[in-house]
């Protein structure tokens, strides 16, 4: 069984039943996050870039679990930096693969600035328990999203709608089509006022897919 959990803004957890992988863990400060970082868990944690909304508690959490930290290296630096023992992290960078216990991590392209000096915003694949998931990160809308989509089939497409920093509805509802993803599960909309959307406008505009609205604090079966 594959579940993803989302604890609101752009941070969810993707478990296979053993192993939990916990991505762009903002929890402290995050107004739609019902869990503390005290209290989530995670084996690996996967951080797009350094923005406080994505980052999140990942240092103190990396630290508390012993979890390993997968990133761009300046990523893994500032995240190194905020707490005082020495975190168990991967680095790499864009176009990579990497091979863990429970399938593969590749870190694709973002179209976002990184919130760390000499980092770039990332985005992932993450192909676990027979799924194939893209975690976009924050992006706008590129046109590489169809390579993205032609390498590897897409189950599942997780994409933020909230305009503003990211995609809006309609560039999310484009970046479907471009991926060939057959379900999508739209992020990063609603924590505050400045990217509020309404996600069913966006299931409305997306075609060729299922859009599966989850709720911060809500998980459903992939
Ligand atoms: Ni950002
Ligand atoms: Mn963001």
């Amino acid at each position: 069984m594959l579940t993803y959990t989302y604890y609101g803004h752009a941070c969810f957890l993707i478990s296979d039943g053993e192993y939990k992988i916990l991505v762009d863990p903002f929890l402290t400060g995050n107004p739609q996050a019902k869990i503390s970082a005290k209290d989530v868990t995670a084996n690996y944690i996967l951080v797009t870039h350094a923005h406080d909304d994505h980052l999140g508690d990942a240092p103190e959490i990396a630290t508390r679990l012993n979890a390993e930290v997968v990133a761009i290296p300046e990523v893994l630096t500032l995240c190194a930096s905020r707490v005082d023992i020495s975190i168990k992290a991967h680095g790499m960078n864009i176009g990579g693969t990497l091979n863990l216990p429970f399938g593969q991590v590749r870190m694709v392209p973002a179209l976002h600035s990184s919130g760390v000096e000499g980092g770039i915003a990332c985005g992932f694949i993450i192909k676990i328990f027979g799924k194939t998931i893209y975690y976009s990160g924050d992006t706008a809308l590129f046109s590489d999203m169809k390579l993205i989509g032609e390498r590897d089939a897409i189950d599942y497409a997780i994409l933020p709608i909230g305009d503003n920093y990211t995609m809006g509805i309609e560039d999310a509802a484009k970046a479907v089509q471009f991926l060939n993803a057959k379900h999508v599960i739209p992020v990063h909309y609603g924590t505050w006022g400045v990217i509020n959307q309404n996600p069913e406008d966006f299931k409305k505009l997306v075609t060729g897919a299922e859009v599966h609205i989850v709720k911060p604090g809500e998980a459903i079966q992939l």
